[in-house]
């Protein structure tokens, strides 16, 4: 069973890159992202809590994303051939918080793979999505914040992956193609 984390910095192809991940493996996608910004859609209560957070560029509180993922995980491992977890975890509480879930449903992380992009490039592909994305996320200001808070907060995850020998960087600019290439590599040395 393949349980995979995908990680990186706004804009780095995480969304991209689980698509073709799951094809291939047949994994389940699991994006928090796109997890709160139904709630958004829906304007219920917790995604009217999570837009305010989220349009500022910064993370929705630990307590809050936790919830929501234990539960998502917690149906799909049971049914599923493994999952990709996009946006999670975002901090070392969240990746703590993972470990405790995952350890109680028998399973555990395979692998971390860290997307690396350059931020001129991060900047230019979220400014061209945001004229047609509808994001609240997607303007420069709010892009700015995201990568301090990615740095901040995020980049720490590495480590706790790379203490575990859990973590691949991987070269994230480049066509999509080539990109999923470097992937595969990775993921088909774990089968
Ligand atoms: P989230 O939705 O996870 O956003 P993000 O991390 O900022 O990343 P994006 O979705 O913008 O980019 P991506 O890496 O998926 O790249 P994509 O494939 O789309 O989170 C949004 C917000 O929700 C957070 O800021 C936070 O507030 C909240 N949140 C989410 N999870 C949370 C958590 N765990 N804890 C707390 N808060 C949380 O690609 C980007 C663009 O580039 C696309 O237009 C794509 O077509 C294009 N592209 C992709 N690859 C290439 C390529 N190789 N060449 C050229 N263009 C490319
Ligand atoms: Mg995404």
């Amino acid at each position: 069973m393949l349980n995979i984390i995908i990680c990186g910095a706004p804009g780095c192809g995480k969304g991209t890159q689980s698509d073709l991940i799951v094809d291939k493996y047949k994994l389940t996608h699991l994006s928090t992202g796109d997890l709160l910004r139904k709630e958004i859609a829906k304007k219920s209560e917790l995604g009217l809590e999570a837009e305010s957070y989220i349009s500022k560029g910064n993370l929705v509180p630990d307590k809050m994303i936790i919830d929501i993922l234990s539960k998502a995980i917690s149906e799909q491992t049971s049914v599923c051939k493994g999952i990709i977890l996009d946006g999670f975890p975002r901090t070392v509480a969240q990746a703590e918080a993972l470990e405790t879930m995952m350890a109680n449903l028998n399973k555990e992380i395979t692998l971390l793979i860290d997307l690396k992009v350059d931020t001129q490039e991060l900047i230019d592909r979220l400014l061209l999505r945001g004229k047609t994305s509808g994001r609240s996320d997607d303007n420069m200001e709010t892009i700015k914040k995201r990568l301090e808070v990615y740095e901040q907060k995020t980049a720490p995850v590495s480590d706790f992956y790379k203490n575990k020998n859990k973590y691949a960087a991987v070269h994230g600019m480049g066509t999509i193609d080539e990109i999923f290439g470097r992937i595969s590599t990775v993921l088909d040395s774990k089968k």
